[in-house]
């Protein structure tokens, strides 16, 4: 049996950042409301940066950190919700940027879940023995999918990429991944990609923005977190108090503390980062992970459980022994 485990992470942000107070400048919101509702402060947002951009430069800082070459790489995942082009994916982009000319790339489409997916994806792949080395990014340029007019979402989202290196080993790593979905919700959080028509039909209107139901997001998010704690531990030796460090997706940082408390759990045990980043989608959970790396705060042998939640809807959790 292969096992798999994280080599490497690493992450790139703008360049520029913005704080709540800067952004009322442009947008109908105070800092008091934004920061009191979500936990954010500022964000990073693009003033050229791209997905692509942003997703080499990680990929590129997690190859030399844990001392992989491009041509080493068997598989690339990018996790996304705004690529630059359906076609070619990021992945491939990412792929000739980076040298990586053994890979096979894509890109995956599962929202703020989509780094999750992608890490049971990956080891899945490894542990057949189909892959040895994976570059894992998850990488968006949120900015450029809102509305600035609509004060309820473009205040949430930030701009950013995370990326890890996953590779074969004697002992695991990723020891379980749990995912899920629901499309009954699908209506809640929605990116439209684009326009129907043709030269017979000439198609309706639409919002090209991004769109959120935010209370009923929230509800879901709640609600879907615990069961993704509680089915990933399940079957496994291990028991939630077990558990060093949780990183959840950076969607609110109230979700984040009611879960704590809910699971009567140290809140020092929960990585929260969202009040410099904003909501990242896909990229918030390996932004996270690289910095908890970066501190030094990830010893060998830590567990650590990772859980990401939205459009699709989506979910999923991994249990990682560092
Ligand atoms: O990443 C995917 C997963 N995403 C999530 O998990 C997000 C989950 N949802 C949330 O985090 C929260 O629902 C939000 C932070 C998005 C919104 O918080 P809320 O407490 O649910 O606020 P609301 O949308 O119900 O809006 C309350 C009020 C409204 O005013 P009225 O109608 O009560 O007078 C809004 O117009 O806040 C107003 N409002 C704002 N005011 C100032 C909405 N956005 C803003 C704003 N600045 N930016």
């Amino acid at each position: 049996m292969n096992y798999v485990s994280i080599k490497g992470t690493a992450s790139s942000v703008p360049r520029t950042k913005i704080s709540n107070n800067e952004l009322s400048n442009y947008v109908d919101t105070t800092d008091e409301w934004i920061a009191s509702r979500t936990g954010i402060k500022s964000r990073h947002l693009s003033t050229g940066e791209t997905t692509t951009s942003l997703a080499v430069s990680a990929a590129k800082e997690a190859l030399a950190r844990s001392n992989t070459r491009g041509e080493d790489i068997d598989l690339i995942i990018v996790a996304t919700i705004s690529p630059e082009y359906f076609m070619p994916s990021t992945a491939c982009l990412v792929q000739e940027e980076i040298g990586a000319i053994n890979a096979t790339s894509f890109d995956l489409s599962a929202a703020c879940s989509g780094f999750v997916y992608g890490l049971k994806l990956a080891s899945q792949g490894i542990r057949c023995g189909d892959y040895k080395t994976a570059l894992l990014i998850g990488s968006e340029v949120l900015s450029k999918t809102l509305d600035w007019e609509d004060r309820s979402t473009c205040v949430l989202f930030g701009d950013g990429a995370g990326a890890v290196i996953l590779s074969q080993d004697q002992k695991p790593g990723i020891i379980k991944t749990y995912t899920g979905s629901d499309g009954g919700g699908a209506g809640l959080l929605t990116l439209r990609a684009s326009k129907n028509k043709n030269i017979l039909y000439e198609g309706e209107e639409y919002n090209p923005y991004m769109e959120m139901k935010g209370r009923q997001v929230y509800s879901f998010a709640n609600k879907i977190v615990p069961i993704c704690i509680e089915k990933l531990l399940d079957g496994t030796e291990y028991t939630i108090n077990d558990i060093d460090h949780f990183v959840l997706h950076q969607a609110n940082e109230r979700i984040i503390d009611s879960l704590a408390r809910k699971m009567k759990l140290p809140i020092g045990r929960f990585h929260k980062n969202i009040a410099d980043y904003g909501n990242t989608s896909a990229a918030s959970i390996p932004i996270a992970l690289n910095q908890l790396d970066e501190k030094g705060s990830l010893n060998k042998g830590d567990l650590v459980i990772i859980v990401g939640f939205g459009g699709g809807l989506t979910w999923g959790s991994a249990l990682i022994k560092w």
